[in-house]
């Protein structure tokens, strides 16, 4: 019997990056697979990003093979037919006559943070809200991004999860922090916020000794999210501060892209700036990878037996449930 990861529905509404801005030059093309689909996404000679349905209404072919832009059309590698940013087929260059129907779908696309971010629902509706700007405030006070990147056997519901699982940060990656009741849980409404803010206090280590400080722990929708660490390193007498910021997408109903971009705020000591990065990223790194073991081989219940101490899971799965279709929902509860 075939095991389905999640008996929600495959994927929840929302934003979800589709790809940084900067690798999306103007003139550039790219076949992408997101959301059990085939999609093209590309940038006009004037700047906008487009992400269409990846299939020509001619014949068939794939635009993100081929495809090239041709000022503000994308034109389809084929028999050269273009596609406006709507997705209407603006002109067949050996006919006059257009077919009406030839139109392919154009996604909502919005450019954030210097993410593409892509707007899905499973309706095709239109977006209810926006992911707001995520400064760091002065860039020069932070390193600059670096990245990790995962494709993951596993489903969104899991990978967002685990930043709420207080329990495991102590179990599975060695964390101490302090129990639920000393977590500060923010959401403004439960059924409408798209915002999800956990801040609880965490001890790690391996970072030039014990840092220890409060965490904060954002979500914006289910595809985008950071979390915020200001630690003291008593030992050191280093101020840590660092930000990770996430866009988790689903490629399909059994595999996520994770990209994770983390910033360090620099100390006062130069000579340790370099080493608390490499530290941080490191961390991470194995970090995620230790939960990677556990999401690429688990499944997702929907009636887990949780205890008091398992931290806000069952308050994020309260809030989760305005990003899936109510329907839906409802059958897979009645399942
Ligand atoms: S298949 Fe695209 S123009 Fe013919
Ligand atoms: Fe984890």
């Amino acid at each position: 019997m075939q095991i389905r990861r999640s008996p929600l529905t495959p994927y929840p509404r929302g934003w979800f990056m589709v790809a940084l801005s900067s690798e999306l030059q103007p003139g550039d093309v790219k076949p992408l697979r997101y959301f059990g689909q085939e999609l093209v996404l590309f940038r006009t000679q004037e700047g906008r990003a487009q992400l269409f349905d990846a299939y020509c209404q001619h014949l068939g072919a794939h635009l993100g093979h081929g495809g090239r832009v041709v000022g503000e059309h994308l034109q389809c590698p084929f028999h050269h037919w273009e596609y406006d940013c709507s997705g209407k087929c603006a002109k067949v260059p050996y006919a006059d006559k257009i077919p009406p129907g030839a139109r392919v779908r154009s996604w909502p696309v919005e450019e954030v943070n210097g993410m593409v971010l892509a707007w899905y629902h499973e309706a095709e509706g239109e977006p209810t809200w926006h992911v707001p700007s995520l400064s760091l405030g002065d860039e020069a006070d932070w390193s600059p991004s670096a990245e990790t990147r995962w494709k993951v056997r596993t489903c969104i519901q899991d990978v967002n999860e685990n930043d709420l699982d207080s329990a495991h940060l102590r179990c599975l990656h060695q964390f101490t922090s302090k129990t639920p009741e000393e977590m500060e849980l923010t959401m403004r409404d439960a059924a409408l916020d798209i915002r999800f803010t956990l801040v609880s206090n965490l001890e790690s280590f391996g970072m030039a000794g014990t840092a220890k400080g409060p965490i904060d722990t954002t979500k914006f929708g289910l595809g985008i999210g950071w979390v915020r660490y200001a630690a003291e390193i008593a030992d050191a007498g280093i101020t840590l501060g660092t930000r990770t910021l996430g866009a988790t997408t689903p490629i399909d109903e059994d595999y996520v892209d994770i990209r994770l971009f983390h910033n360090i705020k620099k100390t006062q000591f130069d000579h340790v700036n370099e080493t608390l990065e490499k530290q941080y990223f490191k961390t991470f790194k194995e970090t995620v990878d230790q939960d990677i073991r556990i999401w690429e081989n688990k499944r997702h219940l929907l009636r887990p037996n949780l205890c008091q101490e398992d931290g806000p899971i069952a308050a994020y799965r309260r809030w989760a449930r305005q990003f899936y279709s109510a329907e839906e929902m409802e059958r897979a509860l009645a399942r």
